[in-house]
């Protein structure tokens, strides 16, 4: 087994963060490992933003704006505060181009597959992330407000920071659970 395949298995998003961030250098190198993400027709359809120290607090406003008429002030401040949960806060964005070949789809799961390879980067250098999204993802106030252009969309924010307390074990699905043998239309069997 390589160190990559036993790196991956032992890998787990880590949810509580705290300073200091990736150093400049860490990220930039997994900006770079984002960049080898699969890539049909190499049309380099995703680009992120990087938010730290006070700019978290703009994200924050942005993600209270978010909040329905009837929310209560707790539910408002907890939306504001979310980005502080980590110390930096890496905006993924899928930029589908037009091409006869490549449907927006496959762009958008290009760049989700960069997101993953930020991800597992930040990881290696020793640094804990998870991948969020939730309705703020979604919403037309955050975009507008992080620059999107038509037909632009968040594919999630990376929290980022050092592990302040490593998560608890998830278990893992057995792969007979997700993972058949097929050899022909309706004949597939246990792996
Ligand atoms: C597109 C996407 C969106 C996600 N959004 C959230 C989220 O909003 N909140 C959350 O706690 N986990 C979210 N997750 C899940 C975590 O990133 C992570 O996969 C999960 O906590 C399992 O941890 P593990 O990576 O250690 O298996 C999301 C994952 C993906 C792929």
């Amino acid at each position: 087994m390589t160190s990559v395949t036993r790196f991956l298995l032992d890998k787990s998003s880590e949810p509580r963060l705290q300073a200091p961030a990736p150093a400049r250098d860490v990220v930039e190198t997994a900006f770079q490992c984002a960049a080898r993400a699969p890539d049909h027709a190499l049309l380099r359809p995703w680009r992120y933003l990087v938010i730290e120290g006070d700019a978290r607090l703009a994200l924050g406003e942005l993600f209270a704006q978010t909040c329905p008429e009837g929310a209560t002030d707790q539910e408002i401040e907890k939306a504001r505060k979310s980005p502080l949960r980590a110390p930096m806060v890496i905006v993924g964005i899928a930029s589908p181009r037009t091409h006869p070949k490549v449907p927006d789809i496959e762009q958008v799961m290009s760049a989700a597959a960069g997101m993953s390879f930020l991800s597992l980067a930040l990881s290696d250098a020793g640094y804990g992330a998870i991948w969020r999204t939730g309705g703020v993802a979604y919403h037309p106030r955050v975009h507008e407000g992080l620059g999107l252009k038509d037909g632009e969309s968040v594919i999630g924010f990376l929290y980022t920071g050092t592990v302040a307390t490593e998560k608890p074990g998830v278990p893992r699905p057995a792969t007979d659970q997700f993972v058949r043998t097929w050899s022909g239309p309706g004949q597939s069997e246990t792996w």
